[in-house]
C-alpha cells in the first residue's frame, strides 16, 4: 500500500534537499536560517505559476493579460490587507521588502515629527529615521515602557514610536501593544517591524495597537521580493511621492513643477509593479489566515522548548537575550561562544553537517555588540568579527533537524571537535 501525501498550501518547498558531507556520507539539509528568508511554500509557487501565462502589465493595457494582471494585483492588495486588518482609512503599499517600507514611512513623516526607537533595533528601523530619538534598550519590558512614557512626556510636539514586533537577534517579542497604548495616551503614533513577528504570529494592525505594520515577502514564505507598508493613508498621501515616474502621475504638463501626483497606493509605486511578488505575497498571507494558527505556533515553541533544552547540554554556547529567558519569543535562537568564532562554527555546520545557519551581527550591530559583549564594529553579517551564531525556523522544521543542530554544536564546540 502506497502511502499519500495531501500537498497543502503551507508546504515548504525544497525540504527535501540532500547535501554531501565530506566524510562521503549525504544529509537531508537542515536550513535553520528562516529569519534571514524563509524557503518558500506552496502558496506562493502556485500563485506566481499560475499567473504566468496571464502575466502582463499593470493598470497599463486592455488586453486579457494586462486586465488579468492587474485584477491579480488588487487582488493580493485585498489579501495582504485582510492578513494585516486593515481600517477604513489604511492603504497598503507595495514594496521591495521591510527596509523599502520603513524608508518609504521615514520619508512621508509630516514636517516636525519625532521618531522614537530603542537602540536594539534591526538597522531597517533604526536607521531610516531622520534625528531619531534612540532610547537604550532597556533590560525588561516593564523598562521599555516606562523610558517611553519618559521619552513622550520630555517631548514636545508630534511622534512616531518605531517599534520592532519579534527581535531578529534574540526571537524575543516586544511588548507592543503596551507600548503603542503609551504612545497612544501620548497623540503619538506607532510603526511595527513585523518582518520577524508575521511569519510566526498574526499580525492585526488593531491587535498590535499599530498605526503601520511593515513586512517582508522574503521572510514570510513568499519570496520574488515584494514587501509591504500598510496603515494610515493620511500621511501618506500628503507625502512625496516615493519614487517619481509613470504610475504615480496623474497628469504631467510642460513645466518640470507641473506634475498631479496619483493619490492612494499608486502615489508611491510608480513604474510597472513587482506582480509576481505581491501576487505570492497574497496567497501566502491568504493561506496563513486560513491556516491553524494556534497549532503552528504550538509546534514552533515545542522546537524552541527542545533546542533551548538541547542547547543547555552544550556548555560552549550562550543563548542571548534582552528580556530574560521567560519573555515570549518566535523560532529564533542567538547564541554567543565565548571561546570559538560564530563564524567558522557556521561555516563547519554548513559543510560538515549540512546544516544552515547565519553567524555575524545581523544587521543589528548595537544589539549584537551589547549581547556579546564586544565593542567592536565590523561588516553587515560577513562574520568579519566574533558576532554570534543564529538558529531560526518555522514551517517545514522538524524535530529531528534541532536534534542535528544540538548534536553538531556538542561536536564542533567539544575539545575534540
Ligand atoms: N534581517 C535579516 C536577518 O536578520 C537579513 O538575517
Amino acid at each position: 500500500m502506497s502511502l499519500t501525501l495531501q500537498r497543502t498550501a503551507l508546504d515548504v518547498i525544497g525540504d527535501d534537499l540532500t547535501v554531501d558531507l565530506p566524510d562521503g556520507t549525504t544529509v537531508p539539509f537542515a536550513h535553520l536560517d528562516y529569519a534571514a528568508t524563509a524557503p518558500c511554500v506552496r502558496a506562493a509557487a502556485d500563485a506566481a505559476q499560475n499567473l504566468l501565462p496571464w502575466y502582463g502589465s499593470v493598470h497599463r493595457g486592455t488586453g486579457i493579460r494586462s486586465q488579468t494582471s492587474t485584477l491579480e494585483y488588487e487582488r493580493a492588495r485585498d489579501l495582504v490587507g485582510d492578513f494585516v486588518g486593515t481600517r477604513p482609512g489604511d492603504t497598503v503599499i507595495f514594496t521591495r521588502n521591510t527596509t523599502d517600507a520603513l524608508n518609504l514611512l521615514a520619508r512621508s513623516l509630516p514636517e516636525g515629527i519625532t521618531t522614537i526607537v530603542f537602540d536594539g533595533e534591526h538597522h531597517a528601523n533604526l536607521l531610516p529615521w531622520r534625528r531619531p530619538l534612540r532610547l537604550p534598550t532597556p533590560a525588561t519590558p516593564e523598562a521599555a515602557v516606562a523610558a517611553l512614557r519618559q521619552a513622550l512626556r520630555s517631548l514636545h510636539g508630534p511622534a512616531l514610536l518605531a517599534i520592532t514586533g519579534a527581535s531578529n537577534v534574540t526571537g524575543e517579542i516586544w511588548p507592543v501593544r503596551a507600548l503603542a497604548d503609551e504612545a497612544h495616551a501620548y497623540g503619538a503614533r506607532v510603526v511595527v517591524d513585523a518582518a520577524q513577528l508575521a511569519p510566526h504570529c498574526p499580525v492585526d494592525l488593531d491587535d498590535l495597537g499599530a498605526d503601520y505594520v511593515a513586512l517582508s515577502g522574503h521572510k514570510l514564505y513568499a519570496p520574488f521580493g515584494a514587501g509591504v507598508l500598510a496603515g494610515r493613508a493620511d500621511w501618506l498621501d500628503a507625502a512625496e511621492p516615493y519614487l517619481s515616474g509613470g504610475g504615480a502621475s496623474v497628469e504631467v504638463g510642460t513645466a518640470a513643477e507641473d506634475v498631479r501626483w496619483a493619490q492612494g497606493a499608486a502615489r508611491h509605486e510608480a513604474g510597472t509593479p513587482n506582480l509576481l511578488g505581491a501576487v505570492a505575497l497574497g496567497a501566502v498571507c491568504a493561506a496563513l489566515k486560513g491556516a491553524d494558527r494556534g497549532a503552528l505556533h504550538s509546534h514552533e515553541q515545542d522546537l524552541l522548548a527542545r533546542l533551548r533544552e538541547g542547547l543547555a547540554g552544550v556548555p560552549a554556547v550562550v543563548p542571548v537575550s534582552v528580556f530574560g529567558d521567560r519573555q515570549p519569543r518566535v523560532g529564533i535562537v542567538s547564541l554567543a561562544l565565548p571561546t570559538q568564532d560564530p563564524a567558522v562554527i557556521a561555516e563547519r555546520l554548513g559543510r560538515e553537517h549540512g546544516i544552515g545557519v547565519r553567524a555575524g551581527q545581523f544587521c543589528a550591530h548595537p544589539l549584537t555588540r551589547r549581547l556579546t559583549g564586544s565593542a567592536r564594529t565590523g561588516g553587515c553579517g560577513t562574520g568579519a568579527v566574533p558576532g554570534l551564531l543564529r538558529a531560526s525556523f518555522g514551517l517545514g522544521t522538524t524535530g529531528n533537524e534541532v536534534d542535528r543542530l544540538v548534536e553538531a554544536l556538542r561536536r564542533l564546540t567539544s575539545r575534540a571537535g
